[in-house]
């Protein structure tokens, strides 16, 4: 141990660790990545995923254009709405007919409120979606296998970077480690990324119900 301050990524994994160990053992995370989930169900967390990334990336399109911070870090080829279109259409799902489940609502809110009053827990938010990418490729083999995907098919969304995974990551936490952030904006940003973690979390929930019902 070095008394050396934390850098925000740092800071980050460590300061929302405990939710991403709930999150690996959460009941409908364990039964997606060992491909126990119907297409149905599978299909049902995508338009949840969707209603997700469609929102929080519009309003993420234009704050960058007021907050460097944002600008600095959000690139357009980590934005999933489009990979995620595809992925639905695959699996014959209507994107534009997705209903939010009441997480997703809570959720959609809870971002309506950041984004006028807290732009940086939005950056929060994202760093739990992109680095939910580093998972994402395990869940790609375990798809693949459970509903027989052709190349490049049903799975643009979870894999977008391929073999260049690593790297990417390590881009996206130099731009953060990068920017400069003060200790109160670290909290923010912290806050924001246990916020998105908890709303996965009940959206998992949601989506158990009705096939435990
Ligand atoms: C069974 C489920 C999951 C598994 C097996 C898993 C696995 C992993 C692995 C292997 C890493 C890379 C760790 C490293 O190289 O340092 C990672 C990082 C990460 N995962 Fe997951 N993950 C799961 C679920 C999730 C979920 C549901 C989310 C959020 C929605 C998530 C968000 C993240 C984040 C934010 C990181 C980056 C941590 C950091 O280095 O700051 N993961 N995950």
């Amino acid at each position: 141990m070095t008394n050396a301050t934390p850098t925000v990524m740092e800071r980050l994994k460590a300061e929302t660790q405990d939710l991403h160990d709930a999150a690996e053992g959460h009941a409908f995370q364990r039964a997606m990545f060992s491909g126990r989930l119907s297409r149905e169900q599978y299909a049902r967390n995508l338009e949840q995923l969707f209603l997700v990334h469609r929102d929080l990336e519009a309003r993420m399109r234009s704050l960058r254009n007021e907050h460097p911070a944002l600008a600095a870090v959000v690139k357009d080829e980590q934005f999933q709405e489009a990979r995620i279109r595809e992925d639905l259409a695959y699996y014959g799902a209507a994107p534009d007919a997705a209903r939010p489940t009441p997480a997703t609502k809570r959720l959609l809110g809870q971002i309506e409120t950041a984004a006028r009053e807290r732009p940086l827990a939005l950056l929060g938010h994202w760093y739990v979606l992109e680095g939910s990418k580093n998972g994402a490729s395990f869940l790609a083999k375990a798809l693949r296998k459970a509903y027989d995907l052709p190349e490049g098919k049903g799975d643009r969304h979870i894999d977008p970077y391929g073999p260049e995974l690593r790297a990417k990551w390590q881009s996206f936490k130099d731009d953060m480690n990068g920017v400069g952030f003060s200790d109160d904006e670290a909290d923010t940003l912290v806050e924001g990324a246990r916020e998105m973690f908890e709303a996965i979390a009940r959206i998992g929930d949601d989506l158990l119900e009705p096939a435990t019902a």
